[in-house]
């Protein structure tokens, strides 16, 4: 046998007897199973649900994040949680024109659901936030809503052990950014899907009354709505401007405080229709209270202004067929969202 052959069969050799000896020192290493995955099974009729790779989803940070969206404990005075003015009684809204933050103040615009949320583009009626994990942080610092610090709701939750603990478990640490993370992974499980519109669009013929169905052709024909409430959650993810809100003083002007555009002055995000029936009152400050009033505001062409959105004109609708498009309307309401509020610790 040749040295060299000699040599590295002896190295080799001590290799694994090196190996083999550490393998029998080293104590016994439990791995840690990984935590359980979330099972995110989305109602018929929706997509699946994009999940960021840096928030991924756990059954325990879902949990968590569900205590948190409905914990109080998160604004200034312990009186606020997000669930209050998102809250499963409206399908996740809060039934109010503009919602009450803390001491009762008022903001300007209506609290929109956070039903299916998780397909969103961008987040708020401006798009301000890119993510659910960034718009998280918003309202617990936003002196109407939750009126708190970053700081001060982290020490808030640092004192509540149950919740320190989970933290930690979850995510190793407690900070700010891992409180929303949890927040964003809980609401991307409050989706509504199943609907009597998906069922019909799976093939149930029955699924829908003759009315809803005439609905159906009148919203992506005549009535042009499919146009912007596009796809399987009814929005483009776009920004558009009806004019609501446009003959007042001093306007909301949407988008534009975001891009400074001009061409985006007064445009909102196309709302999701879905659940519509439950979220009243309408629009991005809550100036319209019945989807009636919602279908004549559209057949009336809007409301002037010189930033008015092509798409939208006046329409020439018959009595019945707003009748028609209100029953289409009442065939999104669907499930996956309900639910109870959580123990708190
Ligand atoms: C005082 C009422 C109030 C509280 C509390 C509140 N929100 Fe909101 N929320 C609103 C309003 C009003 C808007 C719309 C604001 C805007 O677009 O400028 C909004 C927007 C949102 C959106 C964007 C939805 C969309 O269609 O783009 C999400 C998501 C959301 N809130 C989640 C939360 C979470 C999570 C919390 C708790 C950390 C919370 N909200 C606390 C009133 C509230
Ligand atoms: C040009 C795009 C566009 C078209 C066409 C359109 N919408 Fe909208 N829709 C929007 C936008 C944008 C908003 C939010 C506007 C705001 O708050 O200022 C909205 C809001 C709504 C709302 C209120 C949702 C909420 O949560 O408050 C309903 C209901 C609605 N649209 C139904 C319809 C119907 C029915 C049609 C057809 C008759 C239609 N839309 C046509 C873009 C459009």
């Amino acid at each position: 046998m040749n040295t060299r052959v000699f040599l590295a069969l002896g190295c080799l050799a001590a290799t694994f007897l090196f190996l083999t000896c550490r393998r029998a020192e080293e104590p016994q290493v439990v791995t840690k199973a990984p935590p359980p995955p979330f099972e995110l099974n989305p109602p018929r009729g929706l997509e699946e649900v994009p999940v960021p790779p840096d928030n991924p989803m756990t059954a325990e940070k879902v949990a968590l994040g569900k205590q948190l969206y409905f914990d109080k404990r998160l604004s200034a005075d312990g009186t606020v949680a997000c669930a209050d003015c998102h809250s499963p009684q409206f399908a996740f809204t809060d039934g109010n024109p503009v919602s009450a933050g803390i001491r009762g103040q008022k903001g300007g615009r209506s609290a929109p659901t956070v039903i299916n949320r998780a397909y969103g583009k961008s987040q708020f009626w401006d798009g301000r936030a890119a993510t659910l994990e960034q718009q998280a942080l918003g309202p617990i610092q936003n002196p109407i809503e939750m009126g708190h610090t970053l700081e001060g709701m982290v020490r808030g939750i640092q004192g509540i052990e149950v919740y320190r603990a989970q933290l930690q478990k979850v995510f190793g640490s407690l900070t700010a950014e891992n409180v929303a993370k949890a927040i964003a992974a809980y609401e991307r499980t409050v989706l509504s899907g199943n609907a009597p519109i998906d069922r019909f669009n799976l093939g149930d013929e029955n699924a829908l009354s003759e009315s809803a169905k005439r609905g159906v052709e009148l919203f992506g024909g005549k009535a042009r709505c499919g146009v912007c409430h596009t796809g399987p959650n009814f929005t483009d993810e776009l920004f558009h401007n009806l004019g609501v809100g446009m003959n007042r003083k001093d306007p909301d002007l949407g988008r534009y405080a975001v891009t400074k555009e001009e061409s985006d002055r007064g445009k909102f995000k196309t709302p999701t229709l879905r659940e519509i029936v439950a979220t009243a009152p309408y629009m991005h400050d809550g100036s319209q209270r019945t989807l009636q009033e919602v279908v004549d505001f559209y057949d009336k062409g809007g409301e002037k202004n010189a930033y008015l959105d092509k798409d939208i004109k006046p329409l020439g609708l018959t009595r019945r067929d707003k009748q028609d498009l209100i029953e289409f309307l009442k065939a999104l309401s669907g499930e996956g969202w309900q639910t109870e509020p959580p123990k708190l610790p």
